[in-house]
């Protein structure tokens, strides 16, 4: 069931591996949610959350940012509103990821909630957050916080070993956040991995075992679990593809999924490998707004259309 929650719909991209694609998506579909939801006022902002990773701005055509997320994190702004960028858009802002936290140790210390409450808070209707590689618990409390959630892979076995793990790790912290006021199931789900035991038995040890020794443990949970597995999870995007092998891999990974990990993701769908997606980095231009009937372009409206349209049916 969808939170009815109040504020922007949030559209959170991840995928765990780096280098995937996840920052030009992020960029151009809120180009194409700014630029198609001009008409009717619609707001958008891209927050980007790749703390030492940063460069959301550059696939939005903008070089330098003069304020960026460090101002909000050591206090130097109240809400990311007060930091947020404009774009060649004027619906579109954006808050840019900050490189010089890469060298604390932890750049989020203690400000993950005032954080997460910002980006509730923007003052925007559509607030796409593009994430850092890897699964860390705050990348994937940002990831939970996604109305629509959108997973990235490459067709390479890295980039499919890197995302199953992010959706693994994904369902684990979704099942521990769902029972967290339920001892007795915190502690089964907890022991399911803390326990000894032989090399097979630790093998055995997988999240689909997990979630049927859980159901039959504890049936009245069923519901719950099976919603977790099966609604508003999280969509694949297959990013630089270079053809039907290759889409096919795709079709195979979510069968991957399905079989052990017992999730059922649908596929948003596939962006083949072009050149000029690079090109229009080096030319500082946002590749959207530079090709605009670009079959990438078009693609990318098309998702936009698809997503917003779910959105309104549901709410
Ligand atoms: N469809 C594509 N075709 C060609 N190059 C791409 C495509 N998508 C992304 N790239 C390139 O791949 C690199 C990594 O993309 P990026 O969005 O920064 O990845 P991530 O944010 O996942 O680390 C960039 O240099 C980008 O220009
Ligand atoms: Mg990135």
């Amino acid at each position: 069931m969808h939170d009815p929650r109040p504020g922007p719909v949030i559209v959170a991209i991840g995928g765990g591996k780096g280098g995937v694609g996840k920052s030009f998506l992020a960029a151009n579909l809120a180009l194409a949610l700014a630029q198609r939801g001009a008409t009717i006022g619609r707001r958008v902002a891209a927050v980007d959350l790749d703390f030492g990773g940063s460069n959301l701005n550059l696939f939005l055509g903008e070089s330098f940012p003069e304020r960026e997320l460090a101002d909000f994190l050591d206090d130097r702004a109240e809400n990311l509103d007060a930091i947020s960028q404009p774009t060649q858009l004027d619906n579109l802002r954006y808050v840019a990821g900050s490189f010089d936290l890469i060298t604390a140790v932890d750049p989020l210390r203690d400000r993950k909630l005032d954080l997460v409450r910002a980006l509730v808070g923007l003052k925007a209707d559509y607030v796409v957050l593009d994430l850092p590689a890897g699964s860390a618990p705050a990348t994937l409390d940002f990831f939970f916080l996604g109305d629509i959630k959108l997973v990235v892979t490459n067709p390479e076995a890295t980039a499919f070993h890197n995302a199953y793990g992010f959706l693994k790790n994904y369902l684990l912290r979704r099942l521990l956040t769902e029972f967290r006021d339920r001892k007795e199931i915190m502690s089964f789900i907890l022991d399911h991995y803390r326990t000894s035991g032989t090399v097979a038995e630790v093998r055995d040890r997988t999240i689909t075992s997990l979630v049927e020794n859980l159901r039959a443990e504890f049936p009245a949970v069923r519901p719950e679990v099976t919603g977790i597995l099966q609604e508003n999870t999280p969509l694949l995007v297959l990013n630089r593809s270079r053809g039907r092998r290759d889409r096919q891999f795709l079709t195979r990974f979510r069968s991957v999924l399905e079989e052990n990990l017992g999730l059922v993701c649908q596929a948003l769908g596939v962006i083949p490998e072009n050149r000029r997606v690079a090109q229009a980095v080096r030319d500082g231009e946002p590749f959207l707004l530079a090709h605009p009937r670009h079959k990438i372009s078009k693609q990318l409206i098309s998702w936009t259309d698809q997503l917003t349209d779910q959105r309104s049916s549901r709410r």
